[in-house]
């Protein structure tokens, strides 16, 4: 059997790390490949570094389909200061007769020698050095030298996937750009429901959030974030807006019963549709709380908040990718919703016509009234689409 050991931070896990592994794997026709964790720092927690645990559970679901490569939490149960020779042994242990191999990357060789036990880690398993092409000269080099000084094996491998560096990951998830090129899906994901790396105030607004709302709601108010920002990056819109903006919309949605309440002990007047209709009070509403509760004095915002259920006649592109983004985020499943998310990214009010459609349809199939002003936003809509496509012609 052949059994591969990868280790790291891994905060977060990148498709460079992925691809380091899958290559690696095809290349030296690994069984298995572990990708372990590093320990937290016994006795001096780095506040900069996210808990292991944390680090192993991305790590863990960003590998769920990759074939033959496991996420490891080997390092994280082990007591007091975690080597990697202590790693390689208990491996040694578990695949007795195993081939062995322990992949670095090329700019840690240099160091080797300075790991505790070289020697010993070079009598259990082969070192694999993943590089640059362009830099496997240099490391030949230096591969030789430590064969001979500590009598192992060290291979090399060639690594010509994707640029990226988890320090980039997080930089992005502060500012509210994509990261969708650079992390798996779930990894994505996980970031996002539980506002990691992001900045201090979209950390307490989610924790706002979680004392109001439901697991379930509050999951889709961070996934509505993440489509939001895409949607933002795509359109030239501000992300750090449409982060925000997504982040509150559902900041009052509660059900119908408990909404009422809530309207009565704060004194909120409500209009005649509000009453007839409940589910459109947490947009209005949404909209003050954003600004009395949570500081927000961006009007455009505030008015997203607020068109994000009905829409509006004449509504910014703002407040079109927040209502797009609150319908498609990936919890979203109803019937075209993935075309939906296809043509979000091509045509925002083709794509928010479409959302209509289907919702305008569901009102109608529950046996409830379409809203009045929902024709005049759609005529709004297909009319906008008219207009960019002679913009085009032109
Ligand atoms: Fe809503
Ligand atoms: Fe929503």
């Amino acid at each position: 059997m052949k059994i591969g050991i990868f280790g790291g931070t891994f905060d977060p896990v990148h498709l460079g790390h992925i691809w380091t592994a899958r290559s690696v794997r095809d290349e030296l026709g690994l069984d298995k490949l572990f990708m372990v964790v590093a320990a937290d720092p016994p006795h001096k927690p780095d506040p900069d570094r996210t808990p292991g645990s944390v680090r192993y559970r991305m790590l863990e679901s960003a590998l769920q389909h990759e074939q033959g490569i496991t996420a490891s939490d080997v390092e994280l149960k082990r007591e007091g200061k975690s080597f990697t020779v202590d790693t390689v042994a208990h491996y040694k242990g578990q695949y007795r007769g195993a081939e062995l191999f322990l992949i670095v990357g090329g700019d840690m060789l240099e160091n080797f020698p300075l790991w505790r036990e070289p020697e010993r880690i070079l009598s259990m398993a082969k070192l694999v050095a993943v590089s640059r092409p362009d830099e496997r000269r240099d490391m030949r080099a230096i591969a030789d030298s430590i064969e001979e000084r500590f009598c192992g094996r060290v291979l090399l491998s060639s690594f010509d996937g994707p640029d990226i560096s988890s320090t980039e990951v997080r930089r992005r998830m502060r500012d509210a750009l994509p990261v969708d090129m650079l992390v798996a899906r779930p990894t994505e994901h996980y970031m996002y429901t539980n506002a990691l790396y992001m900045p201090k105030e979209v950390v307490e607004i989610r924790s706002r959030l979680s004392k109001l709302l439901r697991r379930k709601r509050l999951n889709h108010t961070m996934l509505t974030a993440c489509e939001a920002v895409k949607l933002a990056a795509r359109y030239g819109v501000d992300t750090e807006k449409a982060r925000t903006a997504a982040l509150l919309h559902d900041c009052v949605k509660l059900p119908n019963k408990e909404l009422l309440e809530y309207c009565s002990e704060h004194c909120y007047d409500l209009t005649e549709e509000e009453k007839n209709n409940p589910y459109l009070i947490h947009a209005r509403l949404g909209a003050v709380l954003a600004c009395e509760e949570y500081g927000v004095t961006d009007p455009e915002i505030l008015q997203a908040i607020k068109n994000h259920t009905l829409g509006r006649v004449g509504m910014s592109l703002l407040d079109k990718i927040i209502y797009v983004a609150d319908k498609i985020e990936p919890t979203r499943e109803f019937e075209g919703v993935d075309e939906i998310r296809d043509i979000a990214y091509i045509d925002i009010n083709r794509a928010m016509l479409l959302v209509m459609r289907h919702s305008a349809e569901y009102t109608v199939m529950s046996g409830r009234a379409i809203n009045p002003s929902t024709q005049a936003v759609m005529d709004y809509l297909e009319n906008e689409m008219r207009t960019n496509t002679e913009d085009n012609d032109v």
